[in-house]
């Protein structure tokens, strides 16, 4: 049985998908996907979407002694409660799923190690790229290939502000509140707009693609606060798209990781991503250059990456994976950096 914790905008869609959607999830793969509590402090969320009161739970305690109980879904975000509830699930001997790209980059290595120790498993697909299966394509889709780069707009609130500005000449300020009437943005948009956000994602997806344990702290950042109209205005006059890229590259054995604004050429396809979508670009040695696209934000897109994790997790795969994949990021090698 499942426990979700934290019903706001991305726990209430899954949540959705865990009632509304039962009976086409368990028919389509066949798994028992029961939902037993969704535990919070405050339903009016739930209220108003309709998910069953007898669901709602504030006893974080009395469903971790509940043996039924093998997943626990951790979305409150942040990096306080959230470990609280992700350590002890673990420790509880439960597999626990988490969008919570902050507390992966910033305590990935311990709260693997606590999930090794507990023989769970962690599934995090949505912690990167939202409703992108980017974790599912980098860990096994592309899993025979040595990857050396990769670049993302993984950022739907700065992607959505971006384009508003572009498109529309919308002040920043304007569109980082249709952002947030979206419910794209993060509880503190700052995380958004400052480029830590996409920081913490590719800390995870660099690691995962590397196979080396990549700081957080070994970013180099800087967010689209101060870009204006004008900039904006002079790429669009020289036939260039701004965009808060993502990137990580590999030279030899050095990784490069940073976060900033650039300027790509009209004709590169990243440069087409608009609105509240993400794009991550990928270099396999053996595939050569992929492409991922989808909506990078928001309830039900990235509820459908919590999904694909839930099925990964009841079937057993996550474990399999978990136990014997090489490249999660609770290996201990650091990678030496380049100078930036
Ligand atoms: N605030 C994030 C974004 C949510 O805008 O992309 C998805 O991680």
């Amino acid at each position: 049985m499942i426990a979700l914790v934290g019903c706001g905008t991305v726990g209430g869609g899954t949540a959705l998908l865990l009632t509304r959607d039962i009976k086409f999830l368990k028919e389509k793969t066949g798994l028992e996907l029961g939902l037993k509590y969704v535990v919070d402090i405050n339903f009016d969320n739930a209220r108003a979407i309709g998910i069953p009161e007898e669901l709602y739970e504030t006893d974080l305690n009395k469903v971790l002694n509940d043996p039924e109980v093998t997943i626990v879904i951790e979305l409150v975000g942040g990096l306080t409660f959230a470990k609280d509830v992700v350590s002890k699930s673990l420790s509880a001997g439960k597999n626990v799923i988490t969008a919570n790209k902050a507390l992966l980059a910033t305590f990935g290595e311990e709260l693997f190690g606590l999930a090794r120790k507990n023989s769970v498993s962690i599934g995090f697909e949505a912690s990167c790229a939202g409703g992108i299966p980017i974790v599912k394509a980098i860990t096994e889709g592309m899993a025979v290939n040595r990857i050396d780069a990769l670049y993302g707009i993984v950022n739907g609130t700065c992607n959505y502000i971006l384009t508003q500005m572009i498109d529309q000449g919308m002040s920043y300020n304007k569109a980082l509140k249709g952002a947030q009437a979206q419910g794209l943005a993060e509880a503190d948009p700052t995380l958004d707009v400052n480029g830590m956000d996409s920081a913490h994602k590719i800390t995870i997806m660099s690691s995962l693609c590397f196979g080396y344990n990549c700081e957080l702290d070994r970013v180099s950042v800087t967010g689209i606060e101060n870009i204006d109209i004008y900039d904006v205005k002079l790429g669009t006059e020289m036939g260039y798209t701004i965009k808060l890229l993502a990137i990580g590259e590999t030279y030899g054995d050095k990784v490069s990781l940073r976060v900033q604004p650039s300027f790509i050429s009209n004709q590169h396809p990243l440069a087409k991503i608009s609105g509240p979508f993400n794009g991550v670009s990928l270099y396999g040695h053996a595939v050569g250059h992929t492409m991922y696209y989808g909506r990078g934000a928001g309830d039900l897109p990235t509820a459908s990456a919590i999904g694909a994790d839930i099925i990964s997790v009841a079937s057993g795969a996550q474990k399999i994976l978990f136990d014997n994949y090489k490249y999660w990021p609770d290996l201990t090698q650091k990678p030496s950096y380049m100078d930036q």
